[in-house]
């Protein structure tokens, strides 16, 4: 039985990987029938797939409904094994098996359903943070990504990028967040982070109500899990106070320090806007403006 890999997703390749990206696609359908033939897997239903991933539903040997997920090895997706078995199901989709070679791996399948099903997005907010407690508890396990690092890092390209931008806001709010990441650079925190906890990223469960999948792991400040819940369903959002009320939200669900998350969600902020000058814009994005200007009077 053929395996078709959707188009979106080969177009997402396309455009984070060029033409390594659209080889990495192709190859998928082998890679797919390679790991089926391997953990002895039988196709079970339609093929889903994120902005990275392909998973496809499948059966085991003894009966128990599965995915298997594709994605390519990078730095970010590397440690999705590792954090998931450190996890070990609580709050968290279970891992079944793993290839760290190939990126490839067997989860509990869950349901369709996700948060960004949930029409009032603060109770949709309230399912998630309590999720985050639970992860955030986990002291990271030798070997990620440290926050420390990629702070660091962020900083180091700030010049360059103020050079880059056209528009003195948009200089202003760089320098902001840099400033706020310079402050918090030597307390980085240890904690096991999911770093992509938003809506999509929690599915409906039987074995709990709802469960996260897909972490880009590393070791940090659990100030640094806030911003993808404050900028997805963006739409919802009609002006500063509702970010602030997500972020309180937040913040109080998970025990935080209120300046110390401002301070980390500034980082992340840093960390979407330079990851977008390097991409070639010469402007900052207005949500990313809108959650930084919201948050100011929390630092
Ligand atoms: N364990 C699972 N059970 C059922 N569906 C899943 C599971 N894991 C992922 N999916 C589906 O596949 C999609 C993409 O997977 P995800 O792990 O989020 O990768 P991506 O990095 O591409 O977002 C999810 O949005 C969800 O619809
Ligand atoms: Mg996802």
């Amino acid at each position: 039985m053929g395996i078709k890999v959707p188009e979106a997703l080969t177009a997402s390749h396309i455009h984070y990987d060029g033409e390594a990206g659209r080889a990495w696609a192709a190859g998928l359908p082998a890679l797919a029938e390679r790991f089926l033939d391997e953990w002895d897997l039988r196709l079970d239903g339609g093929t889903r797939h994120g902005a990275v991933a392909l998973v496809l539903p499948v059966v085991r040997a003894d009966g128990t409904e599965a995915v298997l997920k594709l994605q390519p090895v990078g730095e970010e997706t590397a440690d999705e094994s590792v954090a998931l078995r450190a996890w070990a199901g609580e709050g968290s989709v279970l891992l079944r098996d793993a290839d760290p070679e190939t990126g490839t791996m067997l989860l509990e399948r869950l349901d369709d359903r996700s948060l960004a099903d949930v029409p009032d997005v603060m109770r949709a907010l309230d399912v998630l943070t309590g999720l985050l407690r639970r992860l955030v508890t986990h002291p990271a396990p030798e070997g990620l990504r440290q926050l420390g690092d990629i702070a660091r890092d962020m900083l180091g390209e700030v010049d360059d990028a103020l050079g880059r931008l056209a528009r003195e806001e948009d200089r202003y709010w760089l320098r902001w967040c840099a400033s706020a990441v310079a402050e918090l650079v030597s307390e980085p925190g240890d904690r096991l982070l999911h770093w992509d906890l938003h809506y999509e990223n929690v599915l409906a469960a039987d074995r709990e109500p709802w469960l996260a999948i897909d972490p880009k792991p590393l070791a940090g400040d659990p100030g640094f899990e806030l911003m993808p819940a404050l900028w997805n369903r963006w739409e919802e959002v009609s002006g500063a106070g509702d970010v602030l009320r997500r972020f309180d939200l937040m913040v109080d669900g998970l025990g935080l320090d209120r300046q110390r998350a401002a301070g980390w969600t500034f980082g992340r902020v840093l960390q979407n806007c330079l990851w977008d000058v390097r991409a070639g814009d010469d402007e900052l994005s207005e949500i990313q403006l809108a959650i930084a200007s919201a948050l100011r009077v929390r630092w």
